[in-house]
């Protein structure tokens, strides 16, 4: 018997485009499947004001291919000299949805980061006050603070310090990867989301370091143990508002991944919605998807779901994706999951 499943179109709520060739290589991938996505500012230079905002959204709409229909969700990379005026600006005139925190150093060009949360005080406060959501890359920097313990501590030493300093700011915790995450998000209240990727409900560290590091595996925050992924997994399947998709899709060039000191990131974007059919039909939970992946974002950030639908159908053959997508950059290798996937979206 076949199997399939009708979902309303899905979002993406934290994406990787980059620039130039390589935004024109990977954008089909995403505008093929989803109706929106917010996309990470975190070019070089950054995305910091509204003006390089504009400007970005407008190569991403000449980057779509004929006939797409995507709508690029923008963010403002926040800095320690962000203007709060500025940020308050580019959200009333509906451009930006979402200012993006990275801790210094935390992962590929974070340099321009926040080392202090005390000196963008001023911009948490005005979007406190205009409801403009922070995403935040949730880790910290400290050499002393083991690399599989950042995400914990930074819910701890930073996160719910500053929740608390200022409660009505909307954060949502990006691609949380620990148990940890899960019960911080479930337990934050309304103004809290988290968004889920798709490689962490698939991968642990062992997929990722036993039997030869395998560079494709390798994102930011790493693969942790076999518990939390299958917290994650019991997040996402749960329908609870609470938890969406958000895949950080993050394409790299395979010689910037496959060398000595290799890129963070995994590219998602090509095979995101078989992948999660798979994983939620496999907890059990098929019914739950159209929630995680086109319900509880639009709901946290207070837009309205799409209303085209897309269809996912189970074939018997196992399916098959392309191995890489060849940019003008450079080919990008596309996740393998390593396990036969028989879902694939109705062309
Ligand atoms: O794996 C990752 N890749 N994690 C991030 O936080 C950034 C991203 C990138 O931009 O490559
Ligand atoms: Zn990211």
């Amino acid at each position: 018997m076949t199997q399939e499943i009708t979902l309303l179109r899905p979002d993406d709520w934290h994406l990787h485009l980059r620039d130039g060739a390589m935004l024109q290589g990977v954008l089909p991938e995403t505008a093929r499947h989803f109706a929106r996505a917010i996309i990470m500012p975190n070019l070089v230079p950054p995305v910091v004001t509204g003006a390089q905002a504009a400007a970005y959204r407008d190569r991403i709409l000449a980057a779509l291919p004929e006939g797409a229909v995507f709508e690029p969700l923008m963010t403002l990379y926040l800095t320690e000299s962000t203007d709060a005026q500025d940020v308050a600006a580019a959200h009333a005139s509906g451009l930006v949805k979402a200012v993006k925190l990275y801790p210094a150093g935390a992962t590929t060009n974070s340099h321009g980061g926040v080392h202090d949360v005390d000196k963008v005080m001023p911009v948490l406060e005005k979007m406190a006050e205009i409801g403009l959501p922070l995403c935040v890359h949730g880790e910290v920097t400290t050499a002393e603070v083991d690399i599989f313990d950042r995400e914990a501590v930074f819910i701890d030493t930073v996160l719910d310090p500053l929740r608390r300093r200022l409660p009505e700011l909307r954060v949502v915790m990006e691609h949380i990867t620990t148990e940890e995450g899960v019960a911080y998000a479930r337990d934050g209240g309304e103004t809290l989301g988290a968004t889920i990727t798709t490689h962490h409900l698939i991968i642990n560290r062992n997929h990722l370091l036993v039997g030869g590091i395998k560079p494709h595996y390798y994102c930011l925050p790493v693969a942790k143990r076999e518990k939390h992924r299958l917290a994650l997994r019991a997040a996402a399947t749960s329908g609870a508002g609470r938890f969406f998709l958000g895949t950080d899709s993050a394409p790299h060039v395979d010689a910037a991944k496959e060398q000595a000191c290799g890129c963070a990131g995994c590219f998602t974007a090509t095979n995101t919605m078989a992948l999660l059919a798979h994983v939620f039909e496999e907890e059990g939970a098929l019914d739950r998807l159209e929630a995680f992946t086109s319900l509880n974002g639009p709901a946290f950030y207070r837009l309205p779901a799409n209303t085209a639908r897309l269809r996912l159908v189970k074939q018997d053959q196992p399916q098959s994706w392309p191995e890489k997508i060849i940019t003008e950059a450079g080919p990008v290798t596309v996740f393998n999951p390593g396990t036969p996937v028989h879902w694939a979206v109705e062309a």
